[in-house]
């Protein structure tokens, strides 16, 4: 992993975390986009129990025995964890630790959509909160979004709610099998940041460099940035993969720039070039703010880190993200 030497102030705070994590009977599961710190495992000197992408982490949710699951990611993936374990305390060490595209979508919009397109199958990014998912037919992460498209028989698709991967998937699915999405108007505020002309510059900086881009940014971008240069469009855990498969040497990279961080501990004799955009989201995110969470379960202070979501809305969102986990 990227970071060799920890200060002491660092150790400190590992020592701490992972003596409560055992006193408390809780796990940690930490999202790629976590900064460099909080992404090394235990059997590497870290606190986290499990690294991974959102699917990667709703899947490990449904596996963890502990009583208490300390989530450091952003609040829908904490969410999904909740309604995958019920009986378990989930808690998030920043409320606050949002996302643009869950917020950019309500579940009357949902209705609303269907009520405009009666029949229509609605897809839902995992980006969303619990009771947007509740009126949704399947869930996806950018990692299974393709092939959970593809599977339905139905000609017309709504997906929601970001309209630049929805926009990257049509081309795809509409060349492929004719379907046509019905699109909402989300963004991610970080990934709508690497335009076409950035990628442009850096490709003639670095005219030996593959690329390596999320399905969240805009198409023109990835229009742009595939004009003489390979590489690949897909989630996380395609990036990942790519890098681990191809002999170049240089990579730009269109995505969260912390997963820069992990992809040079995996990959320290390739070099990643990236404008290093960070989610401010996933940032909030630290481990001072995760050691408090351990402090407070069990006393009344827990309420503030607590992922508690209204009974109908748990059982109404499990339906969607029960399909997408036995879909994989
Ligand atoms: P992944 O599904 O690739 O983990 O993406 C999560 C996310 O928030 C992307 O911005
Ligand atoms: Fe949301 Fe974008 Fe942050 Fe991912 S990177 S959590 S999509 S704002």
């Amino acid at each position: 992993m990227l970071i060799e030497t920890h200060p002491p102030a660092i150790q400190e705070l590992y020592s701490a975390i992972r003596k409560l994590k055992q006193e408390k009977d809780a796990v940690v599961l930490a999202h790629y986009y976590m900064s460099p710190e909080l992404q090394l495992t235990e059997k590497d000197g870290g606190i986290a129990d499990f690294i991974g992408d959102s699917l990667g982490l709703s899947v490990e949710a449904t596996k963890v025995k502990a009583k208490h699951i300390i989530f450091c990611g952003v609040k829908f993936m904490a969410e999904t964890a909740k309604v995958l374990n019920p009986d378990k305390q989930v808690l998030i060490p920043d409320k606050e630790a949002g996302c643009s595209l869950a917020s950019s979508i309500t579940a009357e919009d949902v209705l609303e959509l269907k009520r405009k397109h009666p029949g229509v199958p609605v897809i839902a990014y995992v980006n969303t909160y619990a009771e947007t998912k509740a009126e949704c037919d399947i869930c996806c992460t950018s990692r299974n979004a393709l092939a959970i498209a593809r599977s339905f028989d139905s000609d017309t698709l709504i997906f929601i709610p970001d309209v630049y991967m929805g926009q990257n998937l049509q081309q795809k699915i509409e060349a492929e099998t004719g379907k046509k999405l019905i699109l909402w108007h989300g963004t991610c505020e970080v990934h709508e940041q690497f335009t076409g002309l950035s990628m442009e510059m850096m490709k003639k900086a670095n005219p030996d460099a593959e690329v390596l881009l999320h399905w969240e940014v805009p198409k023109e971008t990835v229009a742009t940035s595939f004009c003489e240069a390979k590489g690949v469009l897909g989630s996380t855990n395609d990036i990942l993969r790519y890098v681990g498969e191809s002999h170049a040497k240089k990579f730009i990279l269109a995505s969260e720039c912390d997963l820069g961080a992990t992809l040079k501990g995996m990959y320290p004799d390739k070099e990643f070039i990236t404008p290093c955009f960070k989610c401010p989201y996933m940032k909030k995110i630290t481990l001072q703010n995760t050691l408090a969470t351990l402090q407070a379960i069990g006393t009344p202070d827990a309420a503030k880190y607590d992922i508690s979501i209204p009974e109908e809305i748990m059982h109404k969102a499990y339906i969607p993200i029960k399909r997408m986990l036995d879909f994989a």
